[in-house]
């Protein structure tokens, strides 16, 4: 069972769940509000959702419907990463339609992890999830970065894979110039 160091860990292993799940699409935001002192991280998916005995089990750690591993740890971390950081959790989940999982963060929390490689944790999805398009959202007080692939999609047409080195490149580099842009620095 991976350990999961940070955040961005936390956001790639919900996003899977989701794909696994038949998803096509994936919105992930993150709100960080500082005056507020508060990180919020939401993961909706598209995919088949559960039911209500599946959505009660699945916060259990000692439940997954996998057979090639015995426990799903999945949920239960994040959910439990969040309440060590006087946050919340919440999954919300409509079969047929999809599901979406909320997690709050005191933001200056001592135990809070780190958000961790967000960009490369974003390239991941997109190139490895295929199929599966990602609108991403964050929020940093006023600053906002936001990056649809379906936007880029539809710029390179079905021929070009997401793969491709130089859309690899491209997306990439938007990617760190869109973190950066967050950070409030001067380019
Ligand atoms: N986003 C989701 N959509 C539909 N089903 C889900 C979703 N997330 C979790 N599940 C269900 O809950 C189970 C447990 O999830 P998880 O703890 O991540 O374990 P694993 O992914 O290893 O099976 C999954 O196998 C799946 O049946
Ligand atoms: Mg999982």
């Amino acid at each position: 069972m991976t350990i999961f160091r940070d955040l961005s860990q936390h956001i790639l292993d919900i996003a899977e769940n989701g794909v696994k799940a038949g998803a096509t699409l994936l919105h992930i935001t993150i709100e960080e509000d500082t005056s507020a002192d508060i990180l919020r991280i939401v993961v909706q998916d598209n995919g088949s959702g559960m039911n209500v005995a599946t959505l009660a089990k699945v916060q259990d750690p000692w439940y997954t419907t996998r057979t090639t591993r015995n426990v799903g740890l999945g949920i239960p971390f994040f959910k439990q990463a969040a309440e060590m950081c006087e946050g919340t959790f919440a999954i919300t989940s409509t079969p047929g339609a999809g599901t979406t999982t909320e997690a709050a963060f005191q933001h200056s929390h001592i135990d809070r992890p780190p958000l961790g490689d967000l960009a490369g944790t974003l390239l991941c999805m997109i190139v490895g999830f295929e199929g599966v398009d990602v609108l991403y959202e964050h929020r940093v007080d006023d600053r906002e970065f936001t990056l649809d692939t379906r936007d880029i999609r539809a710029i390179l047409g079905d021929d070009v894979p997401f793969s491709d080195p130089d859309v690899l490149a491209f997306l990439s580099e938007s990617l760190r110039e869109g973190m950066t842009s967050l950070q409030g620095e001067v380019a």
